[in-house]
């Protein structure tokens, strides 16, 4: 027999239960801890601990479950499947459903919880060598010692030490009761073994269900149980409610941190950096930043207080001041954006070019070295390279039924409270006086100015002020 370091190795996930206590519409599995559902980290770490397969037994929310999967995992072609239990039988009945499912010829299998979100592969490995040293064992477990194992299946062991089954809380005698290792539901057992152990469960026990934790007995029968005694058991809880939830979303954004301060990168520590984000050294990201799916930020890069970007890249050098929020976009390097800055989908800041506070940007490419310091809006809009767009103007780029489009030539510029009505084109070196509506193209270094002509009527404020007086005063 191959040992269970080479053997073929799939994992089965348990993933059909509802998750009562989480008090929601949504399946347990797919509540999310730093920006994935839990059931991926679930995945995650199967597939790190070397599974090449999944299987992933789904029942509660199924559609919604093998949906999630498919996206995430499918898109990675990554062998992940999910196997049906039409009911809730109990975790022996939910592993038999995954059988069928198996990678033909998978010699061992790993069987895990998909509400176990903290699982660290390295721990997952331990079983592999587990069962190898332990010649005939057809199986090998976690156990974890815990102070309080109330709830939680209780290892049993004859007098020499060896494990002997599993007996769950509500099956437990008070005797029981008192023992404090406990059964965290991390399992790898031969494959025929398992064919054959599982084939012989019953429900003779308190809650009527197929327990998988018979199965440990059987094994124990077959030449033994081999236990791996968890030093870490923080890395096995399970999730039952939304405080626990919240608890393990803490560690695994303290992982992240810590694996990105290994990396050279400043992190302060109210940030909240999501399992995807990549960061290269040098980079700040300072208090309460928040940095969600896809991001990527380069090296030397500074992402000030308060800031929240999903999906943008930002290249090396740039600077993102406090409270700005920007989606699926991209920031160049040596830009600035901020403070109070938004990138709506798909605006590009490129190199050197400064956004500053109350401009929102949307569908918009802001060329090199361009500036659009305060206070506007540009959407639909193609600002040149050195161009300056002065506080107050707008890109109308609606007119009610479509978008239309802006372009604004490299180096022109664009006075204060300008309003350009697209779609238009301004030139290069143009220059709109400011508070002109720009409603036709304005030639390369022209000067566009539409405003009405200012006249001043000498003493006439002190006659208009006693005419307004008047007035109040009926
Ligand atoms: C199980 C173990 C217990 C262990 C505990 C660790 C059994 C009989 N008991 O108990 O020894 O200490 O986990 O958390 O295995 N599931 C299905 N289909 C089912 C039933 C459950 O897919 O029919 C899934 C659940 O979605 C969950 C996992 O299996 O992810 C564990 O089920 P749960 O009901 O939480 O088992 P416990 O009673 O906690
Ligand atoms: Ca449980």
């Amino acid at each position: 027999m191959a040992t269970a370091h080479q053997a073929p190795l799939t994992a089965v996930v348990l993933a059909a239960g509802q998750g009562t206590r989480m008090k929601s519409t949504r399946p347990k599995v797919l509540h999310e801890l730093c920006g994935r559902p839990m059931i991926h980290h679930v995945v995650d770490a199967a597939l790190a601990a070397g599974a090449s397969d999944v299987v992933v037994v789904v029942g509660h929310g199924r559609a919604e479950v093998s949906a999630t999967l498919d996206r995430a995992f499918g898109a990675q072609g990554k062998n992940v499947r999910t196997a049906l239990q039409p009911e809730q039988r109990g975790t022996g009945d939910a592993v038999r459903c995954a059988m069928p499912h198996l990678a033909p010829g998978a010699e061992a299998v790993l069987i895990l919880c998909g509400d176990t979100p903290l699982l660290d592969p390295e721990q997952l490995k331990s079983l592999r060598g587990a069962l190898d040293a332990a010649g005939d064992a057809p199986l090998a477990l976690l156990t974890a010692k815990l102070a309080d194992p109330t709830g939680y299946g209780r290892i049993l062991r004859d007098g020499a030490g060896r494990v002997v089954g599993i007996r769950e809380h509500k099956d437990a005698s008070a005797a029981e009761r008192a023992i404090t290792e406990v059964n965290p539901g991390v399992y790898l057992a031969r494959a025929a073994f398992l064919e054959r152990a599982l084939a012989a469960l019953t429900t003779d026990n308190a809650q009527g269900e197929l327990y998988l934790t018979d199965v440990v007995a059987q094994a124990a029968r077959a030449g033994g149980a081999a236990a791996v005694v968890a030093d870490d058991v923080g890395s096995l809880v399970g999730i039952n409610d939304r405080a626990q939830l919240a608890a393990a979303e803490e560690v695994l954004y303290g992982r992240i941190a810590d694996r990105l301060r290994k990396g050279g990168v400043t992190i302060r520590a109210s940030a909240r950096i999501d399992a995807g984000v990549v960061i290269e050294p040098d980079a700040v990201i300072e208090h309460a930043v928040v940095l969600r799916g896809a991001t990527r930020i380069g090296a030397g890069a500074r992402i000030d207080v308060g800031s929240v970007l999903t999906d943008v890249v930002v290249e090396a050098g740039a600077l993102v001041k406090p409270y700005s929020v920007a989606s699926r976009s991209t920031i160049g390097a040596g830009a600035q954006i901020g403070p109070f800055s938004h990138l709506r989908p798909d605006s590009e800041i490129q190199a050197d070019a400064h956004v500053g506070n109350f401009v929102e940007t949307k569908k918009t490419v802001v060329r090199r070295g361009a500036k659009a310091n305060h206070l506007a809006y540009l959407g639909d809009g193609d600002i040149g390279e050195g161009a300056n767009v002065g506080a107050g103007t707008i890109l109308c780029n609606y007119d009610g039924f479509r978008k239309h489009r802006t372009e604004i030539g490299a180096g022109a510029f664009i006075g204060s409270d300008s309003q350009i009505v697209a779609p238009v084109k301004i030139g290069a070196g143009a220059y709109v006086a400011t508070g002109t509506t720009v409603t036709r193209d304005v030639p390369d270094d022209a000067l566009a100015i539409g405003r009405v002509k200012q006249e001043n009527k000498e003493g006439y404020a002190g006659k208009l002020k006693a005419r307004l007086k008047d007035a109040a005063k009926k």
